[in-house]
């Protein structure tokens, strides 16, 4: 089994996921991995897990690494099922000598594989700023709660100058490679992006207090291992994903507009193009994003990358379209910030949906626009207001947020 050094004495020591293609909810068109990574020094570390049923690959490569030698140290940076899924297997074959989590993390086992099983492994709670020695390498521990769940945290590896900070990061990304440099710089952006979107976009306050930490903490970064995905080895690619996190946790966003509707007889689909040419005579890059044709993963992804989004929606038995509700349920929850907004739609008996779906925007808290509607299919004067709301969003992506 191909071995992969990430540096000094650290190793990957993970499982790729070529196959899947929904996690929780979020469409991952380019599969994911789970890293692990095995620090082979004085002492053993494995840092991380992985989910249940690639416990045979971790702990193949775990095995191919160490040559015989016993884990002595398992570390435990985060209990979701995908990084702890594995774990109680993974402890059986490796019976590490101790196990170091957080305090959440201790508490969030319990719930997930039993207190008896939680109790037996005696898992040692560290916090920030403790360290575990391993000889030419020290283990130092930072909590990051919220990034992304209560229980997460963030493993050091001083002398190797080399952060693993679990989902922080991280991209759903299979590849046969696991460096970020070796893969095509566009696919892996725009999953880093999406990555983003979709898993941290409600924690830019934490994050941005995390990455002030670091700063205060005066750690030294030359590398980033996350949980998912490719490493970033290089200072240049180390530097790019902590300006991406910067920005996107600041919720600063490119002078773009992303228009995401569905339709029923093609009348909000035709606002959809009036106002798509409105944005476009104004010189700003627009996307056009049918719900039933688009997973919401790429939505949210729209979301963050666009300094606006307008909602289209018809109107059915009065209430706004199935597809633009659940979208706009998962978008509460991802609670984006200083984003200009607005609503716009059709209806035949009576209205409802865009009302509702400019409601939705409200109580965000976005800057919305003035909604536009249209009854059964829209006129030359409704195109027309669609056109000039195009523009009007257009104006107001280039002079940016209202004060
Ligand atoms: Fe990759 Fe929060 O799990």
């Amino acid at each position: 089994m191909e071995r992969y050094l990430l540096r000094d004495d650290i190793w990957w020591a993970g499982a790729i996921d070529w196959d899947v293609r929904d996690f929780h909810g979020y469409e991952t068109s380019r599969g994911t991995t789970y890293n692990a990574y095995l620090i082979l020094d004085e002492k053993v570390a494995l840092v991380d897990g992985c989910r249940d049923g690639f416990g045979p690959e971790v702990l193949a490569r775990v095995m191919g690494c160490c040559s015989g030698r016993p884990v002595d140290y398992l570390i435990i940076n985060h209990v979701e099922p995908d990084h702890s899924g594995a774990i109680p297997w993974l402890v059986e074959r490796l019976t590490p000598q101790r196990i170091f989590c957080s305090k959440r993390a201790k508490e969030t086992l319990a719930f997930y594989y039993g207190a008896q099983m939680v109790q037996a492994w005696d898992p040692q709670v560290v916090t920030t700023g403790d360290e575990v020695a391993l000889g030419r390498n020290t283990l130092q521990f930072i909590e990051a709660p919220m990034l992304h769940w209560p229980d997460s945290m963030f493993t050091y590896v001083r002398e190797a100058k080399t952060l693993l900070p679990n989902d922080a990061f991280g991209q759903h990304l299979a590849t046969s490679r696991r460096f970020a440099d070796e893969v095509d710089p566009a696919v892996l952006m725009e999953e880093a992006s999406k990555y983003y979107a979709n898993i941290l976009m409600p924690f830019g306050g934490p994050i941005g207090k995390m990455l002030g930490k670091i700063g205060e903490m005066g750690l030294e970064i030359e590398a980033i291992g996350p949980s998912h995905g490719v490493i970033w080895r290089r200072p240049q690619d180390v530097a790019r994903i902590l300006e991406a996190y910067g920005r996107w946790s600041r919720f600063e966003a490119p002078e773009r507009v992303a228009l995401i509707y569905d339709t029923m007889w093609h009348s909000t689909e035709r606002m959809t193009m009036a106002i798509e040419d409105g944005v476009a005579q104004e010189g700003v890059e627009c996307s056009v994003l049918r719900l039933s044709v688009n997973p919401r993963s790429e939505l949210a992804r729209q979301v963050l990358e666009s300094r606006a989004f307008l909602v289209g929606s018809p109107t059915l038995n009065n209430n706004m379209f199935p597809t633009v509700g659940g979208f706009l349920t998962y978008l509460k929850g991802l609670r984006p910030k200083d984003r200009i907004a607005g609503a716009y739609g059709s209806y035949g008996w009576g209205g409802g949906a865009v009302k509702q779906v400019d409601a939705e925007l409200r109580a965000l808290g976005l800057d919305v626009l003035d909604p536009v509607d249209a009854r059964y299919m829209p006129s030359a004067a409704d195109l027309e207001a669609c056109h000039e709301l195009g523009r009007e969003v257009a104006r107001r992506v280039k002079r940016g947020l209202e004060p």
